[in-house]
């Protein structure tokens, strides 16, 4: 880039597009802190797998680049052939922060996430790039990628965004009903209530049971994770923080969230 050689900081924010504020949040912050800001729009096939999911993702191109407006300098919206003129072969092991949760329940997903993102940080090697802490684990798969891969870009975690009435904004929300809409908020509700519990045995019954009395909702897990190893804990006093991970089924649509303890 001829922004690099001129000495100018370059932000990188990768996305799949429909963008909401929790994307726009990260654009505007990589504006605030870097010169040039580079913005990717990719549905990345590789990190689907579930068909329907990614027939079903939201693609809104002209959208997302009025809303993206002058915060970011350059938008790169490839299609799948210039990503991946050949299907990518490359296997990656990124240890145990890719095995457990979404590693776990969606095989494959984190190596399509690594293949991407190397590619998209080799191609621009920004100075900082942004990643928001809805998809926590992503961020810690992300790091370890950089690290195996020796690219020396600064990961920049960035908070939740959520609706007004609390639901954790994504791409996916598109999907719900108004009924679901408002229905799903109550995963944040419930995950905010848990952090009354005393311990990890009550947080997670009381998460179990209050998403079980919700007919729309099923679960796929709670897990009570050290916030940095992603291990499973049950110690609340853990000196590297306790964070609550859960991923729910409302009808067909698969939403995400976490909390910290
Ligand atoms: P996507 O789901 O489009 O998200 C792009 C970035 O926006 C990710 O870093 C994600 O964590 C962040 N984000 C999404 N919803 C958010 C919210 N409510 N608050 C804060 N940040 C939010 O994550 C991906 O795409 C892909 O896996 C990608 C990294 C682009 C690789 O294909």
């Amino acid at each position: 880039m001829r922004e690099r050689a001129a000495g100018k900081t370059i932000g990188m924010v990768p996305t799949m597009g429909a963008l909401h504020e929790g994307h726009l949040s990260l654009i505007r912050r990589a504006h605030e802190e870097n010169d040039v800001v580079f913005c990717s729009i990719f549905v990345n096939p590789v990190q689907f797998n579930n068909a329907e999911d990614l027939e079903k993702y939201p693609r809104t191109l002209e959208a997302d680049v009025q809303l993206i407006g002058n915060f970011a300098d350059y938008v790169f919206a490839p299609s799948v052939e210039e990503i991946f003129p050949v299907a990518p072969t490359e296997v990656y092991d990124f240890g145990s922060v890719a095995n457990v949760m979404e590693g776990a329940a969606r095989p494959g997903h984190f190596n399509g996430v690594g293949v991407i993102v190397r590619r998209l940080l080799e191609w621009v090697r920004p100075h900082k790039a942004y990643f928001g802490e809805k998809d926590y684990q992503q961020i810690a798969v992300i790091r370890e990628m950089c690290l195996q891969c020796r690219i020396l870009s600064e990961i920049v975690p960035c908070p939740i965004i959520r609706e007004p009435n609390g639901l954790a904004m994504s791409s996916r929300n598109r999907r719900l009903s108004e009924h679901e809409f408002e229905t799903a908020a109550n995963i944040h509700r419930i995950l905010e209530a848990s952090k009354e519990c005393k311990n990890a045995f009550e947080i997670k019954q009381f998460v179990e049971s209050e998403i079980a009395k919700i007919p729309e909702f099923q679960l796929d897990y709670f897990e009570l994770a050290d916030a940095e190893t992603l291990q499973t804990t049950d110690d609340l006093n853990n000196p590297h923080g306790v964070m609550g991970f859960i991923t729910v089924y409302v009808g067909p649509v698969r939403l995400i969230d976490n909390v910290r303890y």
